[in-house]
């Protein structure tokens, strides 16, 4: 009797999560239309990116996927030109884990396409092994944080020449696990046994909000905005790789209580389309709201200085806004 009970109580809270976890999850409700507007999404070929860019191309835009597999990406494209109708929709090589190909990216951008209005830095990985890049730059750390950093600055003039160009970057809440050491940012401290997949995704999303929070700051003046965001806890590659490792039967429990792809695109779109947020910049959501970022570190101005400073040093760049 106790056991069915209990067994009961379970069933019931778990209804109960999965009601109030589907009724808070943040959608996007706005119905703007983007025709005549220029959308990159990195990563647009599967996951959250490919919900988003299926989404803007919805609303008209002119879509450009960046991604890394071109036989993934054609495949991504043909498959939103399918479902939007909107045949405006493009693949383009771009591989975040060589500076060479983010180069040529933008360089080639710049010189085919007239503007651009929207960048959404979606892509990221899961960490990575402690391996280094062409560049000499951790693996994990160049892809989620180093190379967008150097894209968005490459692109920054055709942002600049938008209306109203926008800047999103899809961090997470995994930023509030992670400690910045500026003298470690390719984790040169760390020994195979202190190196953590975990904390090199933790530490380069906390990066991305660190960046949004300065570039706001280099853009006044400008009519660009840049916000990050969280998408929430999405049932995608890079959780199972993360989270759930060992873990079975609970993912199997979990898995309808996380957000799927479309719901954890939804603060990407809203950002990316709303009037609310047109005059918004340097700021975190979740939900589609804007909400505090998770740690000291995260809203540390002076750190988002610095950081910007190695960063521009450690790419051999320097950005001119
Ligand atoms: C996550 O890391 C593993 C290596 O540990 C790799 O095989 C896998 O492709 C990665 N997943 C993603 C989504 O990048
Ligand atoms: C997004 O994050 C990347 C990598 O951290 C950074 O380079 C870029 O400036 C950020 N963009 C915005 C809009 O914050
Ligand atoms: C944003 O700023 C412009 C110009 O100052 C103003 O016209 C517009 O109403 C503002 N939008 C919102 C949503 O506050």
């Amino acid at each position: 009797m106790f056991l069915l009970s209990l067994i009961i109580l379970l069933i019931f809270t778990y209804g109960f999560l999965y009601v109030y976890l589907k009724l808070t999850s943040g959608i996007c409700k706005c119905s703007k239309h983007l025709v005549g507007k220029v959308v990159i999404v990195t990563g647009g070929n599967n996951g959250i990116g490919f919900e988003t860019a299926k989404d803007l191309a919805e609303r008209g835009a002119r879509v450009i996927l960046a991604c890394r597999d071109e036989s993934r990406g054609i495949a991504a494209r043909d498959k939103i030109i399918a479902t939007s109708g909107n045949n405006d929709v493009y693949y383009r090589h771009l591989d975040l884990a060589s500076l060479t190909s983010v180069k040529k990216f933008a360089d080639e951008f710049i010189r085919e396409e007239k503007c651009l209005d929207i960048l959404i830095n979606n892509a990221g990985i899961n960490g990575s092994r402690n391996v280094r890049t062409e560049d000499g730059l951790l693996l994990g750390m160049q892809t989620n944080h180093f190379a967008p950093f150097l894209l968005t600055c490459l692109l920054f003039p055709l942002l600049k020449s938008s209306a109203s160009g926008r800047i999103i970057n899809v961090s997470s809440m995994a930023h509030n696990r992670a400690t910045l050491d500026l003298d470690n940012l390719n984790m040169e401290k760390e020994t195979e046994e202190t190196y953590s997949k975990t904390h090199v995704y933790a530490v380069s999303k906390l990066c991305n909000i660190l960046f949004t929070v300065e570039l706001s700051k280099r853009l006044k003046g400008t009519k660009v905005t840049t916000n990050s965001l969280h998408p929430g806890v999405v049932d995608t590659d890079i959780l199972d790789e993360i989270y759930f490792k060992y873990v079975h039967l609970l993912k199997a429990l979990a898995k309808p209580l996380l957000k799927n792809r479309w719901e954890g695109a939804q603060t990407t779109i809203y950002l990316a389309v709303s009037p609310e947020v047109e005059n918004v910049s340097g700021k975190y959501f979740r939900d589609c709201k804007m909400v505090n970022v998770g740690t000291d570190q995260a809203r540390d101005v002076e750190l988002a200085r610095k950081l910007w400073e190695i960063s521009e040093k450690l790419l051999n760049f320097k950005s001119n806004f």
